[in-house]
């Protein structure tokens, strides 16, 4: 099979460093401002409004859900919401307990520290945070062998905030000591819609209503790829149409990038053909498919699988993988018993 291109992946939802000026001006401050994810913004905004009430800081919370649907942007206005400072950095990037300890010990009282993949924070870095999430308190040994001492150093009481892909990819103990576990949900297109009219209103992009329909629609129910795209649509617009995106120009432009109007890239038909073509539509077991086109199988269950279920082309059952009947159709593939014809 041909090597994919993965890092040039425009409907990747993992957050790329050409993402990092479209996310700064684009990203809400408030819980008002943000679309979409009702039932979380409704708990939130309770637990906010209790936690300020009584001048303590928020339970810790533990957000889950694929990539690119606003963990950071959410933990953002949490802390703005809450008056506080917003600290961010991530699992890999804390290597040793000490520099989680670093951290600890610099934040003021009511802070909220995003950790963003925490469950890929090494086990030594996570043993150090049990006791500051349970007790606010930071236990440090000073110097080595039978001599070595423990001392227990106070923390201010802050609120950590914790994202990850699943909330499964947690140890049980990691996952106990969050308070609050909210999960985000894939967006609808009509969100996705508002949330590429509200993009383009910052970025003084002219859009139509059919055109951030259309461009919201084939984002795969992520605002990350939704706003990417629109940057993408907007310079195709300017070079080849009159610069406003009208939905014929937005399905000229997701054509030239060989997304499909269900917002389906060349992987995501791979995917779907090799279960077709390899194991007759499945099932077949994440491992064996994940050997076959060559992807992590984590890769596949976080960044593949989401939409593609969403969108019933695909179902995970007790054994394996199946495409299904509307898959077979959207790529015009005839379901023939033992064989597939194309
Ligand atoms: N940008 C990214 N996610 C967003 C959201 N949920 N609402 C508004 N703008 C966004």
């Amino acid at each position: 099979m041909e090597e994919m291109d993965y890092e040039n992946r425009i409907v990747a939802p993992e957050y790329t460093y050409r993402d990092e000026e479209i996310d700064v001006s684009l990203r809400p401050k408030t819980l008002d401002e943000y679309i979409g994810q009702d039932k979380v913004k409704d708990n939130l905004s309770i637990y906010i409004r209790a936690a300020a009430m009584r001048h303590e800081a928020l339970d810790h919370v533990l957000l889950y859900g694929p990539p690119g649907l606003g963990k950071t942007t959410l933990s953002g206005i949490i802390a703005n919401e809450l008056g506080v400072n917003f600290r961010v950095t991530s699992g890999p990037a804390i290597e040793k307990a000490g520099d989680l300890a670093a951290i600890l010990s610099s934040l003021s009282e009511g802070d909220v520290l995003f950790i963003d993949e925490i469950h890929r924070m090494p086990r030594a870095v996570e043993e150090i945070l049990y006791p500051a999430m349970e007790d606010f308190s930071l236990d440090i040994i000073l110097g080595k062998g039978p001599s070595a001492q423990s001392i227990r150093l106070n923390l201010p009481h802050f609120t950590l905030i914790g994202a990850t892909t699943r909330s499964g990819q947690l140890t049980a103990p990691l996952r106990d000591r969050f308070g609050v576990l909210l999960r985000l949900e894939l967006y609808t297109p009509e969100q996705l819609a508002q949330i590429v009219t509200r993009s383009a209103g910052i970025l003084g992009i002219e859009i139509d209503k059919s055109g951030a329909l259309e461009v919201a629609s084939r984002s795969r129910g992520t605002p990350r790829i939704a706003n990417r795209l629109l940057k993408r649509v907007r310079d195709i617009a300017q070079i080849e149409f009159d610069g406003i995106i009208t939905e014929e120009v937005a399905m000229k432009a997701l054509e030239r990038f060989e997304i499909d109007e269900l917002g389906l890239d060349d992987f995501d038909r791979t995917m779907l053909k090799t279960i077709i073509n390899n194991y007759n539509g499945g099932p077949v077991g994440l491992e064996t498919l994940a050997a076959a086109i060559g992807e992590e199988s984590i890769t596949i269950e976080d960044v593949y699988e989401p939409y593609l279920m969403q969108i019933g082309f695909l179902v995970r059952t007790s054994r394996g993988r199946c495409v299904t009947d509307a898959a077979y159709n959207h790529l015009g593939i005839k379901k023939t018993g033992q064989q597939t014809i194309f």
